[in-house]
């Protein structure tokens, strides 16, 4: 019983059905390049030999959160360079892959609010007011 008492304690609150699916999700299409801990690729700041970026971390110390809504979902389905082409960059060359044909747009909001989960409050926080600001700049095209 000490144990189990124990194992209960500090335990977040029960997540969403979303969030329990994106962790499987996340676990099966992502941990391979993002860690399964959401740690990153070793030195992912620093390109590799062949001048792409490593997989950045997912969690907190990486910089997912920097980014909207709306560009992480096209990241996801379309892929880094796809996504940035759309923004008008075309001239950065993307390791990450478009999951497009492989998750439907479901299972990628489901991924995304499992890495969500994982972030600290303050974090989650200032994600949603750069969500805000990309909904109205994108508004206004
Ligand atoms: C084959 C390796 C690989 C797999 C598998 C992969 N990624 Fe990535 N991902 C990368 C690389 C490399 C980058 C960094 C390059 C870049 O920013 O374009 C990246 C960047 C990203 C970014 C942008 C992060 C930022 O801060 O700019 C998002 C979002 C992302 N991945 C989500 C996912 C999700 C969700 C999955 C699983 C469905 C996934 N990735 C699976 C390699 C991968």
């Amino acid at each position: 019983m000490a144990v189990a008492a124990g194992m209960l304690v500090g335990q977040p609150s029960p997540a969403s059905d979303g969030v329990v699916r994106g962790a499987t999700l996340y676990a099966e299409h992502c941990a391979s390049c993002h860690g399964e801990k959401l740690e990153g690729a070793p030195n992912w700041r620093t390109r590799n030999a062949d001048g792409l970026y490593p997989a950045p971390p997912h969690d907190g110390t990486g910089h997912t959160w920097h980014h909207g809504d709306r560009l992480l979902f096209d990241y996801t389905k379309l892929g880094g360079e796809k996504a940035l082409a759309a923004l008008g960059v075309t001239d950065f060359e993307s390791g990450m892959p478009g999951f497009g044909h492989v998750l439907g747009d479901e299972q990628i909001r489901d991924v995304l609010a499992f890495i969500k989960s994982t972030w600290p409050e303050a974090i989650r926080h200032h994600q949603e007011r750069v969500t805000r600001q990309e909904a109205k700049a994108r508004a206004g095209e």
